[in-house]
């Protein structure tokens, strides 16, 4: 079956970086079976609608605004993204959650924008190192879980993909074990059984991010119910992430 490798540029690059970028690596993919998406800065959208059409890579957005239009400064919206060909845009990033105190509710609504508009939504889910050590991770998840998909049909799931990412794993090249990694998937697709049915928790992507790279990546997707992965830092080199998704 196909995986879904996402690379998630966070704030690098410049736009001349990144079409630098898709030079190198577009080459080095392009047999590539599996489906391959870039989470990409704003700026770079409407390079990605010009340089990607007919490659087997999608893009996207890091995130959109709760509202659609209006006298919100500095934001953007779910029009705007998928005017620029966004195939989905990522949500509820921790670095967001964290730094700009965003809620389950606000990424309810974000939800709600982006399917309004057909993006698909990578929504980013996870618990900190002291709620792992505290045993809470299952409790954390299923909240940030039913707020966020609360109100949504259940047909409405084929456009969320869950990307588990442990907040301690990110960009610390610490992970949980491949067998802490697997029984938090299976929570997350009881947790959607219990929300949706059984149908929706087998059928729902699941990928895992925090600290992937060239070297764990085999051993990450031979993990049981992992549909793909969420690459930071890792992607940012072209050659790596090429790697990553062959
Ligand atoms: P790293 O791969 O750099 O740990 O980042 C993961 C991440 O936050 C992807 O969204």
């Amino acid at each position: 079956m196909k995986k879904f490798i996402v690379g998630n540029f966070k704030m690098n690059t410049t736009l001349h970086e990144f079409a630098k970028y898709l030079d190198e690596f577009l080459p080095l993919i392009k047999d590539c079976k599996n489906v391959v998406a870039l989470s990409i800065p704003y700026t770079h959208l409407m390079l990605a609608s010009q340089k990607l059409v007919a490659t087997n890579v999608v893009y996207g957005s890091q995130n959109i605004s709760t509202e659609e239009k209006g006298a919100y400064t500095g934001e953007i919206s779910n029009l705007m993204v998928k005017d620029l060909g966004a195939y989905f845009t990522l949500v509820g990033h921790s670095e967001i959650r964290k730094k700009f105190r965003e809620t389950n509710e606000q990424i309810n609504q974000k939800i709600i924008r982006a399917l309004s508009v057909n993006l698909k939504c990578i929504l980013c889910i996870g618990e900190t190192r002291t709620e792992r050590n505290s045993n809470k991770t299952k409790m954390v998840l299923k909240k940030q879980l039913e707020v966020a998909l609360k109100g949504l049909y259940e047909n409405e799931l084929k456009n969320i993909i869950i990307a588990y990412e442990p907040v301690w794993a990110i960009g610390t090249g610490k992970m949980p074990t491949v067998k802490e990694i697997e029984k938090t998937v299976e929570d997350i697709r009881q947790i959607i059984m219990d929300m949706f049915s059984q149908n929706s928790a087998e059928k729902i992507c699941v990928i895992y991010g925090g600290s992937v790279n060239q070297n764990n990546c085999t051993n990450l997707l031979k993990i049981k119910n992992i549909n793909g992965l969420l690459v930071g830092g890792a992607c940012l080199d072209a050659k790596e992430f090429s790697n990553i998704v062959k």
